[in-house]
């Protein structure tokens, strides 16, 4: 346990005499300062990751090299939208609340980009009033909401159009079919994808860009980013030949997966664009368009590695097993209120006790969290060591992507903050919450008519 395994912790993690140290910080040290659960953010890792997605693009795409497009949902707070403004990348925010945080960084509106499957006129208001540069739109009745809202404030918004390619992808496979149940974009098979095209086509308030698809999260291969380019620019060789002029823009969506675990492997970055820039050139020549500019959108491949977990151990319990074994019961002081991924997806991740090293045999445990139901679980089977004790802290890496921004308030537990290390250096950028914070949404009021009934 006293190697870190470099593809799962955050790069700026290791160990100096048995203890945690990362980004130059003793992890006991913040977590005495801090207190615990508390998410520890490696700056520099995140730095690196973002630059490194933007220069894989841009060398692999060139002259054609669209944007790397941050996925805020992954996680976003003031402090990393400012940092991603920084590194040169563009955001894509999903909802009013992801935009009020780019607002309230200042992050340039001719490089934001806004999702969402349901997008309410006022959040597609604020998206035009701050000068959010695509809208990518997802239904009938918003192509019909933006380019109102567009005409009403003389603006010609530029949009992309959400595509359902009919291919689904999951980490090692993907599946395709001619037809998807899912509540996002349109779908090219069924036609939904063309009229709406006509209809943008049809509309001087909306100038059409390109085409989106997102096809899945946490993917390891780069065939079902071929597959999906393919049929993209297929759709857009169709475009190209029906109005006689061609789309700029082919954006691929996020999904690009990382290790958990030490049997994740996911395809690295230069190798997954490489290949990607090949389909897209051969069938961009093949349906006779020019080749597009190639956007992208990663949440997790860039904040996922970058934040670790910190736990301190409460209670552990000895628990007997119908064949006779015995699981040792790891408890600490979060759970599925800070991470949910466990029982909502059957996550799996690492943990490693972060203040001192054991020379103890490692033993099965589960790791649990303080919340009152049974499927309350960190990680369902992980060997520790066996002196693993109350005191002790846990280390969970790579929980960036949709922890904190997953998290709850459930048993009224309080959200942990976000602690920024750098070069033995730390910050808060999210401050972890209180009971106060807890109740301050609580109101008494005396009880006000809304409509007298006769
Ligand atoms: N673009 C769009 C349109 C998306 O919907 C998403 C994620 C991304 C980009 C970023 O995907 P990423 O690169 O982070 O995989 N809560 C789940 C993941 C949900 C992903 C939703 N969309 C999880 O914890 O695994």
């Amino acid at each position: 346990m006293s190697e870190l395994l470099a593809k799962i912790w955050s790069k700026n993690s290791k160990r100096i005499d048995g203890k945690l140290i990362i980004g130059g910080c003793q992890v006991s040290d913040l977590v005495a300062k801090y207190g615990s659960p508390i998410f520890i953010f490696d700056e520099d890792d995140f730095r690196a990751r973002a630059t490194s997605w933007k220069s894989e693009l841009t060398k692999v795409f060139a002259a054609n090299s669209g944007s790397v497009i941050y996925a805020a949902k992954a996680f976003l707070c003031i402090e990393v939208a400012k940092i991603v403004e920084e590194q040169g990348l563009d955001l894509d925010v999903c909802t009013g609340g992801e935009l009020a945080v780019a607002k309230a960084a200042k992050f340039p509106p001719a490089r934001l980009e806004m999702h969402g499957n349901n997008k309410s006129e006022r959040e597609i208001a604020a998206a035009m009033e701050y000068g959010v540069r695509r809208i990518v739109v997802d239904s009938m009745q918003e192509i019909d909401r933006v380019a109102r809202l567009a005409e009403e404030r003389n603006l010609v918004q530029e949009i992309l159009i959400r595509l359902t390619p009919g291919v689904e992808a999951h980490t090692h496979e993907y599946i395709s079919t001619a037809h998807e149940d899912v509540k996002f974009g349109f779908s090219i098979a069924s036609g939904a994808a063309w009229q709406a095209v006509k209809k943008i086509e049809e509309t001087s308030s909306l100038r059409l860009m390109g085409v989106h698809a997102h096809i899945g999260s946490q993917i390891f291969s780069d065939e079902a980013f071929q597959e999906t380019a393919t049929r993209l620019i297929d759709f857009m060789g169709r475009y190209a030949k029906e109005f006689s002029k061609e789309l700029s823009d082919l954006n691929l969506g996020g999904g690009f997966g990382v290790a958990y675990i030490d049997s994740d492997n996911p395809i690295a970055p230069a190798e997954m664009l490489a290949q990607i820039a090949k389909i897209v050139n051969q069938e961009s020549m093949r349906v006779n368009i020019s080749v597009p500019k190639v956007s992208i959108e990663p949440g997790r491949a860039i904040v996922g590695p970058s934040m670790t977990t910190i736990y301190s151990v409460g209670t552990t319990k000895e628990v007997k097993l119908e064949n006779g074994e015995s699981r040792l019961y790891v408890a600490v002081d979060g759970g599925m209120s800070d991470n949910i991924r466990t029982a909502l997806y059957g996550a799996q991740y690492i943990a490693e006790i972060a203040n001192r090293t054991s020379s103890s045999n490692s033993r099965d445990c589960r790791v649990v969290g303080k919340h009152c139901e049974s499927g309350d679980i960190l990680i369902n089977n992980i060997e520790l060591p066996s002196d693993i004790s109350p005191g002790d802290l846990l280390a969970i890496p790579v929980t960036g992507a949709y922890g904190r921004s997953m998290a709850s308030n459930y048993n009224h537990v309080p959200r942990p903050g976000v602690i920024s290390v750098s070069n033995g250096s730390a910050r808060t950028i999210i401050r972890s919450e209180t009971e106060a914070d807890l109740l301050a949404l609580d109101v008494h009021e005396p009880a006000s008519p809304i409509r007298e009934q006769k």
